[in-house]
């Protein structure tokens, strides 16, 4: 969602607040701008559409000119993309830009209209910007008239502000939306993620709830609302600038999903003590694991389509009832939850609004959480109870591959651990498990060398299609989820995953002469059973698509193309079978011409519900 960036230094500031966005314009956006003090006055540039709008329009209209100033990418919640609802946007005296929802900001509108205030666009924004400088004329203190807008403010937000009276300054404060205070030589930044301050320093502050950020001429300050000033731990981000940039691939999506098999390793290596697993460092052990009664895994998107993969593997493995629930129907659901339950959040950002809520809720009824994050130092990171980080790096493309892959690579040490705590599998069995994970890096390798001129081909069979289904059982369904979205969402074909015994029960009525069908059918106990399933689907028209092992041999009644990944065990296939499937959407994107890294309407991290 939105992004916010601000600078103060000895560089070009609209040079930088531009190169900084462009780090952020994974988050997904709708319009750009930015705001710098040009001779100690304020001057604006704003544009619905890309950052390569914002600057062409700098080069006929002019380009901001000084060394302060913040910057902003807009997804649209109040009031649609247009140039007046871009941010920044302004008071009097102030200049801010905004990430989150003012969830008050209607009452607090109308109080300001009652006061003589004027209003130019549709945004809650741009009542923060009254509302601070409404206190701001009452005493001309900067940090107070933000302490107080803050108290009065609903929701969830952060901030980079610049007043009028104070040009060398930028002020930055958050609320649940994350935002970073970068620390460089004689320099300082804010933004909403690492990737946007790495190429100028390493270093930053993790601004907490309801802290108050200052910077400028004299270093950078901290403060909480009491007006207290803060001493902060300086973090240093352990990413390198190849992390955000693309390195020569023409996408960051085709990027990420050759990082696969290192995100893999680097994830499972330094949870695996002499070829068991070992979650301790997460605050995870055998004693506690061996009394949870139910699993709860909430998430949302890919997330929770990882959820869905290791739902099947625990339920298997550990014979532990696993509910998988979308975090937006969970938190408001009444869910049923005691002390004995285990809430599993996956989450890439850390930051998603609803399963962040959801984690919440959970905690608040006595249920233990366990985190699975990708961002350091996010949101739900910092608040479950055990936490389990997925070392996938930073993922840029909107659409999740890596951080899914890592995700699953989790579930399945979690689910091992698990089910050896539960003396559901003996020792040997459990090392054979995580022998074979241990495996499954250079086997992901292996299908997207393989794979990758194939699923190319299949993709430029489905791109002029209008809508497909994918289908299969077991964890083939669950994973069929994955491809679906996965398409859908970059493509923008429509797509349903079906479990496919499910097809006669209704949907197979939608199948008609020419339409697609991806059917995954890696599951040896269930592949005679999908096999049927496919013919029935073929029998009515259908052009098939079939994901198999290497060994199986495929006859034409049943398969028009067919997509191999290597013979490996059962349960863990979803880690080798996910890979075509990313390929084809990514194809089927690039085929269509369509914005691979920033598919329409996205946004990477989702901060409102
Ligand atoms: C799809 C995708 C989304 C996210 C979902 C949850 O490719 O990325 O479906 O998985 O928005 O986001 P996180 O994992 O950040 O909580």
């Amino acid at each position: 969602m939105c992004g916010i960036v601000g600078y103060y230094g000895y560089r070009d500031c609209s040079d930088v607040l531009v190169d900084s966005l462009s780090k952020l314009e994974y988050r997904g956006y709708d319009s750009a701008g930015i705001a710098v003090f040009e001779d100690d006055k304020i001057k604006i540039a704003k544009t619905k559409g890309r950052l390569a709008d914002l600057v062409d329009k700098m080069k006929t209209e002019g380009k901001p000119q000084g060394i302060a100033g913040i910057g902003h990418t807009r997804w649209a919640t109040h009031g649609e993309p247009s140039d007046v609802n871009s941010h920044p946007h302004s008071g009097d005296n102030v200049t801010i830009v905004h990430n989150g929802i003012i969830e008050n900001y209607k009452k607090l509108k109308d109080y300001l209209l009652s006061q003589g205030r004027s209003f130019v666009s549709d945004t809650d924004t741009e009542v923060v910007a009254q509302l601070l400088d409404f206190y701001y004329c009452r005493h001309h203190d900067p940090v107070r008239a933000i302490i107080e807008t803050t108290e009065d403010l609903e929701g969830s937000f952060a901030l980079g502000i610049l007043f009028n009276d104070y040009p060398e300054y930028i002020f930055a404060l958050r609320r649940e939306s994350p935002l970073i205070v970068g620390v460089g030589e004689n320099e300082s930044f804010i933004a909403s993620d690492v990737p946007a301050i790495l190429k100028y320093t390493k270093n930053y502050y993790l601004l907490e709830h309801d802290e108050i950020a200052v910077l400028g001429k004299y270093g950078t300050k901290i403060y909480d609302l009491h007006y207290q000033k803060l001493d902060k731990e300086l973090k240093t981000a352990d990413w390198d600038m190849d992390a955000a940039e693309k390195c020569g691939y023409e996408h960051f999506m085709i990027k990420e999903i050759n990082e696969q098999p290192v995100s893999v390793k680097t994830t499972i290596t330094p949870r695996i003590t002499d070829g068991m697993p070992d979650l301790s460092e997460c605050g995870i052990d055998d004693e506690y694991l061996k009394n949870v009664k139910n699993i709860h895994v909430v998430a949302c998107g890919t997330a929770m389509h990882a959820g869905m993969v290791g739902k099947y593997v625990m339920e298997r493995l550990a014979r532990v009832p696993v509910n998988v629930e979308i975090a937006s129907e969970f938190r408001y659901k009444a869910p049923i939850l005691s002390s004995d339950d285990l809430v599993i959040i996956i989450s890439q950002s850390g930051e998603t609004a609803d399963s962040l809520a959801a984690m919440r809720l959970a905690k608040s009824m006595g249920a233990k959480t366990l985190g699975i994050v990708n961002a350091k130092g996010s949101s739900i990171a910092r608040e479950a109870d055990m936490l389990i980080y997925t070392l996938a790096g930073p993922e840029i493309a909107v659409a999740s591959t890596k951080a899914y892959m890592v995700q699953l690579s989790v579930m399945y040490l979690f689910a091992f651990q698990l089910a050896y705590a539960k003396g559901r599998i003996d020792e040997n069995k459990c090392r054979e498990l995580v022998g074979l994970l241990q495996e499954t890096p250079d086997k992901i390798a292996q299908v997207i060398e393989n794979e990758l001129e194939n699923t190319q081909f299949v993709a430029s069979k489905l791109i002029c299609s209008d809508s497909l289904l994918y289908i299969g059982r077991g964890l083939d369904y669950a994973l069929s989820m994955e491809g679906s979205l996965k398409l859908k969402e970059i493509s923008y074909i429509h797509s349903e995953a079906y479990a496919a015994g499910e097809l006669k029960h209704g949907t197979i009525s939608l199948v008609t002469d020419g339409m697609p069908v991806i059917a995954i059918a890696t599951q040896s106990e269930l592949f005679e059973k999908t096999i049927s399933n496919i013919k029935e689907v073929k029998a009515r028209g259908a052009v098939t698509v079939v994901i198999c092992r290497e060994s199986v041999e495929l006859s034409d009644d049943v398969a028009d193309y067919v997509i191999k990944v290597p013979d490996f065990d059962d349960v863990l296939m979803p880690m080798l079978a996910c890979v075509p499937l990313q390929l084809m959407a990514y194809y089927s994107a690039l085929l269509r011409g369509n914005d691979v890294d920033k598919p329409r309407n996205l946004a990477k991290s989702v901060t409102v519900e």
